[in-house]
């Protein structure tokens, strides 16, 4: 049997989900924009799983809208925030995923004035840089900082972030991809103007998502066309995987604390033993404020360490060096030099879900020290 402890490049659909999507791909195939009783059964679907996702997070239903996944929320956010709302100026991090990172990149390419906050050496941020930069200038302002870090897995405190923006007047982005499903959310409490989800992340489908769009910021559609999800995503909508992410999300709330329970025991038991029994290990990233699905550990440079992934995988283990890469090819990460980590050392990123038990923490660590030893 595999080990899969790359959950925060993908997670396994849960077995309810696949059977509802399944369900209602046998039995409802309208379009929602459809009058007829096809087409209103189908809208039902994607009104009911909006809100389901609404209630889960203390959002209304209207600040809800479904989208193809994180990175077209994320890019959404950013450049119709840009066009619409008369934002001036972002700020950000150098840690951000691709999906925000490169779309400031065109957009500073464009004329905007991007800044990005200097991570000290375990990736934390510095919020009293992020207040005198607000504090300086009072140009409409987006910050746009992640909750959780995908590749080291520091968590974010939202609540400081937000008041700080709140105070100053400017509107917040957050990409929640890692972190939605993992801990309790009430929107309606929280200065956040934008987050981005995305189903794949917590045992849903592939290719679909959603954004939180407060009331208060109305920004327009980044896809024109039909007048799907109330004007501001044209194409019809991808029923079955937003009914699949609804219950996935529906799901991720309910068990929340018993996922929890067992992934922070998976966790910190392969933490212990990699520190104790194999030479050299470090733990990368803010051990105090980590998020407790990912462990992400360097090894000192060696031939073995090198080939650390692939030996992984061919014994049968799934790990990643950093995030999932597109392409397939393992390249450098950007957080890790953002960190200016040791880049002789090679990074691995163990990454859960409540599906691992401690007997694969144990039989990865006797798999590292074949390997490494
Ligand atoms: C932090 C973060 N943001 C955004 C994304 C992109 O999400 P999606 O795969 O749904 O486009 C990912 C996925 O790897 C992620 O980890």
């Amino acid at each position: 049997m595999r080990i899969y402890f790359d959950n925060a490049a993908t997670t396994p659909m849960g077995p309810e989900v696949r059977q509802h999507i399944c369900d209602l791909m046998a039995n409802v195939w309208g379009n929602p924009s459809s009058i007829h009783a096809e087409g209103r059964q189908a809208r039902s679907i994607v009104e009911q799983a909006r809100k389901t996702v609404a209630q889960h997070l203390g959002a209304s239903i209207g600040e809800i809208f479904f989208t193809s996944g994180g990175t077209e929320s994320n890019n959404m956010v950013l450049k119709n925030a840009v066009r619409d709302l008369g934002i001036r100026r972002i700020i950000s991090s150098p840690l951000e995923h691709h999906s925000v990172l490169h779309s400031l990149q065109r957009l500073e390419g464009e004329g905007l004035e991007v800044r990005r906050l200097h991570p000290d050496e375990k990736g934390r941020l510095n919020l009293n840089e992020l207040r005198e930069l607000l504090a300086k200038d009072n140009r409409p302002t987006l910050v746009s900082l992640m909750h959780v870090n995908n590749e080291i897995g520091n968590l974010l405190d939202l609540q400081a972030v937000s008041e700080i923006c709140a105070e100053h007047g400017a509107l917040f982005h957050s990409d929640t991809v890692q972190s939605i499903g993992r801990y309790p959310m009430n929107l309606a409490d929280l200065n956040l103007s934008f987050i981005s989800g995305s189903a794949h992340k917590f045992h849903g489908p592939k290719g679909v998502g959603f954004v939180y769009i407060n009331s208060k910021n109305i920004i327009g559609p980044m896809l024109d066309g039909g007048a799907q999800e109330r004007n501001m995503r044209g194409s019809t909508e991808n029923v079955y995987g937003i009914a699949g992410l609804a219950l996935a999300l529906k799901l991720a709330f309910e068990n929340m604390e018993s996922r929890r329970r067992q992934i922070e025991k998976v966790k910190s038991h392969l933490r212990h033993r990699l520190l104790t029994e194999l030479k050299d290990v470090r733990v990368e990233g803010d051990e105090e404020h980590s998020h407790y699905t990912i462990l992400s550990v360097s090894f000192p440079p060696s031939g073995k360490s090198e080939l650390l992934l692939m030996l992984l995988d061919i014994e049968g283990v799934s790990a990643s060096g950093g995030s999932a890469c597109s392409s397939g090819v393992e390249q450098g990460s950007h957080v890790l030099e953002a960190i200016r980590a040791d880049e002789k050392r090679k990074m691995v990123r163990f990454s859960f879900s409540h599906l691992n038990t401690l007997q694969e923490a144990d039989r990865v660590v006797e798999i590292l020290k074949k390997i490494l030893h």
